[in-house]
């Protein structure tokens, strides 16, 4: 008895063992605890600049790392540059107006002189995006929340003022793909015009869930939009020159003075109208008025379940709060590269030499 005991500790001892030494490659969050220390508040910094200069920033940074992640992994493939005639990732049609790639130059030339090759371009996309929704956080809740919690830590609150806390906790050691192909982007990125059933498909697809749609879909609070994304809802949503039922009517008068069609490529607006820059559960509140913009942002209100998530990230901003960070943290570890897979980019927009 005793001896089966005792085998049977053994045996758990080394599969729990051989199950750290499996895992020993996830992503951590003090992955350059000894290679970079200095790599979180280098990111830190430039963005701060950037965003005090540039307050649209955020939106688009944000957005850059969902189409990296769903596209092939977070493996910064969508940084990389066309070559020799290949399309890459940045020049398929939803590419437009993605931007921000400036900005991701700026800090990998920081880091590289601080830390050379040791610092993935997927990591500086994750650590990027996360600082620059950050800095949008306006919402009275979260800042009494954060001020009771500084307070509790005797640090000043003079420092919280003057560097928003992150809005969550980036897990780090993720590696940089050499391949970027815009025909990649078929079947992995969500169009505007899905309906709730190929939206989850896709989700479900990257390990992602009905409540990660729902919660995700929440980063259009920031950030604009152009005409043609949402235009056929104005003016000819079913080819007879009707405008989309599921759009509240007046909006659309709104929008369709905004929006002339043909839809310009010129044109942008504001997803989230008078809150585009403050990163909060606005956008709820503007579905549920059948404001949302896009036919995938009304199609959240069309299932139950979906449906349900809508109501309660309206209904409380620390549950969006909590509620990103989780489904961010799931979004920015589809398909990693890890351990000795990849490699470490020395320039983003361009694979390293074979050697
Ligand atoms: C659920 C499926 C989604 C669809 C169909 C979708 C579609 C779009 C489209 C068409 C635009 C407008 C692009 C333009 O015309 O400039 C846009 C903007 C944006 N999307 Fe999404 N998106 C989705 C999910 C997400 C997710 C998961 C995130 C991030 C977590 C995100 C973040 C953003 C942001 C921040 C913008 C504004 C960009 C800017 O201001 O430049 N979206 N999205
Ligand atoms: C691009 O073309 C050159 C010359 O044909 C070739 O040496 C190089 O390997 C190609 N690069 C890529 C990334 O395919
Ligand atoms: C997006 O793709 C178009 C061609 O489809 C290209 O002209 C444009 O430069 C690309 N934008 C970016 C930011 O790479
Ligand atoms: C949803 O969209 C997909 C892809 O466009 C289509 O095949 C499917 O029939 C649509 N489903 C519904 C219920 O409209
Ligand atoms: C509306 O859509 C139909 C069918 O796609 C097309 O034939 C027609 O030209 C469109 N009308 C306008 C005003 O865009």
């Amino acid at each position: 008895m005793k001896m089966k005991a005792a085998y049977t500790i053994f045996i758990l001892v080394v599969s729990l063992t051989l199950f750290d030494v499996s895992n020993a490659q996830k992503l951590s969050n003090n992955f350059y605890k000894r290679t970079c220390p200095r790599v979180e508040m280098i990111v830190k910094e430039i963005i701060q600049n950037r965003i005090r200069k540039s307050p649209s920033l955020g939106a688009k940074l944000i957005r850059m790392q969902f189409h990296d992640c769903f596209v092939r992994g977070c493996d910064a493939s969508v940084l990389l540059d066309t070559v020799n005639n290949t399309k890459a990732e940045k020049e398929a049609v939803p590419n437009q107006s993605l931007s921000g790639f400036d900005v991701i130059d700026e800090i990998k030339t920081a880091i590289e002189r601080a830390c050379p090759r040791v610092v993935s371009c997927a990591d500086i996309i994750a650590l990027a995006a996360r600082d620059a929704v950050s800095a949008h956080v306006n919402n009275p809740f979260y800042i009494t929340a954060l001020k009771q919690q500084v307070f509790r830590q005797f640090s000043f609150h003079i420092l919280f003022l003057q560097f928003k806390k992150p809005l969550w906790d980036v897990q780090l050691g993720r590696r940089d793909g050499r391949v970027s192909l815009a025909t990649d982007i078929n079947g992995n990125l969500p169009g505007p015009f899905s309906n709730i059933s190929s939206l989850i498909q896709v989700f479900n697809r990257k390990g992602l869930d009905v409540n990660d749609l729902v919660v995700l879909s929440g980063a259009h609070t920031i950030g604009d939009s152009h005409c043609a994304a949402f235009s056929r809802r104005l003016y000819n949503f079913t080819g007879k020159g009707d405008a989309d039922p599921s759009l509240d009517q007046t909006y659309a008068e709104t929008l369709r003075k905004q929006c002339p069609n043909p839809a310009s490529t010129a044109i942008t607006v504001e997803m989230d109208p008078g809150s585009s820059l403050s990163f909060d559960n606005h956008y709820y509140d503007i579905l549920l008025q059948k404001k949302g913009l896009f036919v995938s942002d009304a199609a959240l209100l069309t299932d139950r379940n979906s449906n349900r998530v809508v109501t309660r990230l309206q209904r409380s901003p620390s549950s969006f709060f909590s509620s990103f960070a989780k489904s961010m943290k799931k979004m920015a570890a589809i398909g990693v590269l890890t351990g000795h897979a990849g490699e470490i980019r020395q320039n983003c927009r361009v694979i390293n030499p074979l050697k």
